[in-house]
Parts: C-alpha cells; structure tokens; sequence
C-alpha cells in the first residue's frame, strides 16, 4: 500500500531504544549526515539515550521542525532551549540549525530555514505527532505542499501545550514550522507516538486515506515511514 512500517513496542523507553538503533546504524553506514529533530515530551528519553551512549553526531547537522514566535533561546518554554537543554549541551553537532523565535521578519526567517533544508537534504527526519495530527507545527488543514512557514496554533495545540507552562504563562498562538512537504523531502522518516491520547491520529494513519484535517495522513504518501508505538493499532 505505502512505504509505512509499524514498530510495536511495550513502552516509550523500548521506543527510544529501537529508533536508538535506527539512528546507530544509520551512523555506522555513512548514511546520516543531516538529521530533522523534533521537541515534546515524547523526545525526552529519545535524547537522553543519545547523551548517555557514545553515539558520535560531530559530522551530523541538524535541523529543528519549529518554534514559537516571541520566544527567545533563553526562554525555558522555547524549543531552541529544549533542543540544548536536553541534547545540544550535551553532544557535539557539526551544524545545529533552529528557527528564531525573536526574528524581525518571520517570512525571511523562513525563507532563510527553508533555503538551507533545500541545501542540505534531511537523511532522517524524526517527528512526534500532536493529539489532533499535527506534524511539527502543521495543524489541520495546512496545505500539503507548505514549506516552512509561520503558523496560528489551533485552540486544541494551545491547550494541550499549556501542560509545559507555568501557571499564569501564556502559550503563543503563533510558530514557525517546516511544512508538509519540507517534511516529505526527508529520505527517512521516523514518528515517535506513545499513549491513548495519541490513538486517533494513528488509527487515521491506520485506514490509508490522505485527508487534510488530519496532516499525519500525508506520510502515507512517502516511501520510507516508520512508526514506533506503543498502541496496538
Ligand atoms: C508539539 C510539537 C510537535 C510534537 C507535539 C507532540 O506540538 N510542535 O512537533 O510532535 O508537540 O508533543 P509530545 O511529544 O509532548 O506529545
């Protein structure tokens, strides 16, 4: 039907050991000089395998899939600041590239992000998914062929990201993000999706028909996807 794989896994620390080897390998092959990151809760034990191991990511660039508009590298709440806090203090990179939050022009800062993902092709680009599909910050109903760009965040992505606020914080409403088909030029795809509240957008993925309200559904049209689970799909 599609280049989609599922790996079914007991939990969400077995998932990052089996993506671990993906990216090992891929290491050891000579075949991973650019990697797609991406941030959220599911990428925690993912990072901190990779920090504990002696994986060498020294001849690796790295592209981040967004960030939230007005958000600084020293806000707590920024991905730039996830991105080192949990990886990039912590391990040599050859090249990282992240979105800037505090750009003057967002437009440029997207063009600027998209000229460089054109110039330097992912050769694995790992994603978790959002509760209502997203993939990065590409909500429902973005268009298919969207490259990087600035996003409005659904009222849903507002809430369910509010949980990595402090009370009283508010959650931007605005991102920059690679797009649906900056995504799809990556040769290899891995996606991260752990727990019930991730069901709906795997059992959409699961019935095999692209559809826009649900951006995940697009993968289905790549031809190298794995997807790392712990749902019985
Ligand atoms: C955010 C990010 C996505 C991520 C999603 C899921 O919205 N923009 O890239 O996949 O959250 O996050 P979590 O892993 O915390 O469930």
């Amino acid at each position: 039907m599609n280049g989609l794989k599922f790996i079914k896994v007991n939990n969400p620390d077995e998932g990052s050991e089996n993506l671990f080897n993906i990216i090992k390998e891929a290491l050891e092959k000579n075949e991973l000089h650019v990697l797609g990151l991406a941030t959220g809760g599911t990428m925690i034990p993912v990072y901190k395998k990779w920090v504990e191991s002696d994986l060498d990511f020294s001849g690796v660039t790295t592209f981040n899939l967004d960030e939230y508009v007005g958000i600084s590298d020293d806000n707590p709440n920024g991905y730039a600041y996830f991105m080192n806090e949990h990886l990039f203090s912590k391990k040599k990179f050859k090249k990282v590239n992240t979105l800037n939050g505090l750009a003057e022009n967002l437009e440029e800062e997207c063009q600027r992000f998209e000229d460089l993902l054109l110039a330097n092709p992912l050769d694995i680009q790992i994603l978790g998914v959002g509760e209502n599909g997203h993939i990065a910050f590409n909500e429902p109903g973005t268009p298919f062929d969207s490259v990087t760009h600035v996003a409005k965040l659904t009222q849903s992505t507002l809430e369910v990201n509010s949980r990595f606020f402090k009370p009283g914080e508010k959650v931007p409403n605005t991102a920059m993000t690679m797009g649906i088909k900056s995504i799809l030029r990556a040769k290899k795809i891995v996606l991260l999706a752990f727990g019930e509240k991730k069901r709906a957008a795997l059992t959409k993925l699961s019935e095999g028909k692209v559809d826009s309200e649900w951006p995940i559904t697009k993968l289905l049209e790549h031809d190298n996807v794995t997807i790392i689970t712990d749902l019985a799909i």
